[in-house]
């Protein structure tokens, strides 16, 4: 305890030296958001302490009227800000202030440009928070305690937002933080109450808790905002920045949203939401321990901050609050995890968040593009996830396409439907592990050569999406790697007989490539599907893809061994030269190189590259010799 007692001075992790440098430069020009920062995090702080009291009510400390406090003193050139929250232990503040306990910090800073405007963008999304009030102050001394530990575990944090920060135990008599910024000079605007009231009326009017400020020549402190709830406000008395400060408070984000749906559901439960759908991915999207989700109110009153209770996983992007007339105060994680209630308000939710991503599609393309790039693999999930409200987010969805044959997903399934040609009746896709492999294959020969469209599926979890998606409104998608090609109905009277012909004329020769090529495929075939290339490998209708069967492979898993079909081109000149070939040991090497050929094309690997290779090189040079 005594050397804790003692001032020690740490070092900020390097990424944070970095981190500030570069955002008091980037966000000088909006310098006035350090005020909404550090009173969203006070908002925050008393929402923490309702919730922890909801099973401990002496963590009170016998004053329930939670409150933020604005004030300032010319004398010093000091703006302070109280709050009644939760407040913080000596290792929370280590932990929270110290370092910038978000995952992608790393990340973020190789994604840094050096490029201004380009980096200030950057660090909007990335949000800073608390950091900000570097940009005004060149000190800053944060005492702050605990609530339920005694006075005497207060803690003063001090830096000059340089290098390095102080701590010492202090005695704090009341809980929650004080926030002293000792401004730089000639930031003496923010000593002024008007100018200070201006800004929170600007940023933090829709704080549900009261932002007091003594304003000069007054004896009483007064509230600067509204403190109600904007969510049970009329929309008609809600203007759109209002919506957005919102947005950034209850979703830590520097931007504004893509889209919001604010609603009242009356009936068996009545509920309020305000829902939001981001304009990035936060930097915890993929992490098990995601900090952010939705804000539970019951009747105005903070309950909770949960990521999996009130939206389904494959939608944890959107943010918002959802306010419920029905649930009892005294609500706790135990009994949300069990609640007939919740699971309806979330069923709500879910739809109404689905609608608001609907009308996203229709109304503006151009933001559901952003959006789809954004969250997109996230709502593929949903596929699998979700039974109930399948076909709409089947709708929701966005491929790449051979339509316009470039890596933008921008494809939805009813685009596809549409654009169908007479007597086709399947939803065709290929899939690969890139977008070049999949444009490129082989198998897309004959769709190309007919001007049938598909979808070229080149992220991993495509594999997945289409084996949870067998059909969309009735037509069933189909793999054009899989199975013997059925065109049906697209392939004409005369084509069928060419392709009766040439199945009978090479009849021979196919069993004489299964011979040679053994047990490396399970048959040889005419192909039907290839224009330019000599072959390609299939797999059964019902048998796993192959590139599924790599991924799984590359994953460690125990894939049970399924061979190939390999298809060969009868119209290809390497085919037809193979054909007359007389040598059985030529005819082997042939026919090797031809099977890895199609193998390569696929994405796959060879067994024996270095034997592909001789094989190809001794063909070559043979041929080189033959007389012509
Ligand atoms: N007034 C406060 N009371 C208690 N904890 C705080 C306060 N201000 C900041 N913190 C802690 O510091 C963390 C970092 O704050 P900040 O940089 O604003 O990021 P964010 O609010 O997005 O988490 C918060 O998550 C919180 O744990
Ligand atoms: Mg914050």
């Amino acid at each position: 305890m005594t050397t804790e007692t003692q001032k020690e001075t740490l070092g900020f992790q390097a990424e944070v030296k970095q981190l500030l440098r570069l955002m008091i430069h980037s966000l000088y020009s909006n310098k006035e958001i350090f005020l909404r920062e550090l009173i969203s995090n006070a908002s925050d702080a008393c929402d923490k302490l309702r919730f922890e009291a909801l099973s401990d009510a002496a963590l009170y400390e016998g004053d329930t009227e939670l409150k933020i406090r604005v004030a300032y003193d010319k004398a010093a050139r000091t703006l302070t800000l109280s709050d009644s929250g939760i407040g913080m232990s000596r290792n929370e503040v280590i932990e929270n202030i110290g370092t910038i306990a978000r995952s992608g910090t790393r990340e973020f800073l190789d994604r840094l440009t050096g490029d201004q405007s380009k980096d200030a963008h950057l660090i909007g999304q990335f949000g800073v928070g608390f950091y900000s009030s570097f940009i005004v102050a060149d000190k800053v001394t944060l005492i702050t305690r605990r609530a339920g530990l005694g006075p005497e575990h207060g803690v003063r944090w001090e830096s000059a937002g340089e290098g390095d920060y102080t701590l010492e135990t202090v005695s704090k008599e009341r809980h929650g933080t004080d926030v002293i910024l000792h401004l730089r000079e000639g930031e003496d605007e923010f000593l002024a109450d008007w100018r200070l009231q201006t800004i929170i009326r600007k940023y933090s009017d829709h704080i549900t808790l009261p932002i007091l400020m003594q304003f000069e020549g007054k004896d009483a402190e007064e509230a600067v905002n509204q403190a109600n709830a904007l969510w049970a406000r009329p929309k008609s008395d809600i203007t759109e920045e209002q919506y957005t400060e919102f947005y950034k408070h209850v979703a830590h984000d520097f931007e504004p949203a893509l889209a919001r749906v604010h609603s009242k559901v009356e009936g068996k439960q009545e509920y309020t939401m305000l829902l939001y759908v981001p304009g990035h991915a936060p930097f915890d999207l993929w992490d098990r321990e995601q900090r952010h989700g939705i804000k539970l109110y019951v009747r105005r009153v903070f309950i909770m901050e949960d990521v999996d209770k009130l939206m389904p996983h494959y939608l944890r992007f959107v943010r918002g609050v959802i306010d419920s007339n029905d649930l009892p105060l005294n609500v706790s994680r135990e009994i949300l995890q069990h609640s007939r209630d919740i699971d309806s308000i979330r069923a709500g939710a879910t739809k109404k968040a689905l609608g608001m991503l609907e009308e996203l599609a229709e109304s503006d393309r151009e933001k559901y593009t952003r959006f789809w790039q954004e969250f997109g693999r996230v709502l593929k999930e949903g596929v699998g996830e979700d039974f109930a409200n399948k076909e709409r987010i089947a709708k929701l969805l966005r491929f790449a396409s051979t339509h316009a044959d470039s890596e933008a997903e921008q494809v939805s399934l009813a685009d596809y439907v549409a654009r169908m040609k007479e007597g086709q009746d399947k939803i065709y896709y290929v899939t690969a592990d890139s977008f070049a492999a999949a444009k490129n294959s082989p198998h897309l020969e004959i769709f190309r050569k007919k001007g049938v469209e598909v979808l070229l599926l080149h992220d991993r979890v495509d594999e997945w999406l289409v084996s949870n998606l067998p059909e969309f409104e009735g037509r069933a998608l189909q793999s054009v790697a899989k199975g013997e090609l059925n065109l049906g109905a697209l392939e004409d009277a005369e084509e069928k007989k060419v392709r009766e012909q040439a199945d009978d004329a090479f009849k021979d020769f196919v069993t004489k490539i299964k011979t040679a090529l053994g047990e490396q495929v399970k048959e040889v075939r005419i192909s039907h599907r290839l224009t330019d290339s000599p072959a390609c490998l299939v797999v059964d209708a019902q048998e796993m893809g192959m590139n599924l069967e790599r991924m799984l492979k590359a994953a460690g898993q125990a894939v049970p061994l399924s061979k190939p079909i390999l298809e060969v081109n009868p119209q290809h000149p390497l085919v037809t030269l193979l054909k007359q070939e007389p040598g059985d040991a030529r005819f082997g090497d042939f026919s090797q190189i031809l099977f890895d050929q199609a193998l390569l094309s696929e994405g796959g690997q060879l067994d024996d590259p270095a034997g592909f290779v001789k094989k190809l090189n001794g063909l070559m040079l043979s041929l080189a010799h033959k007389p012509a």
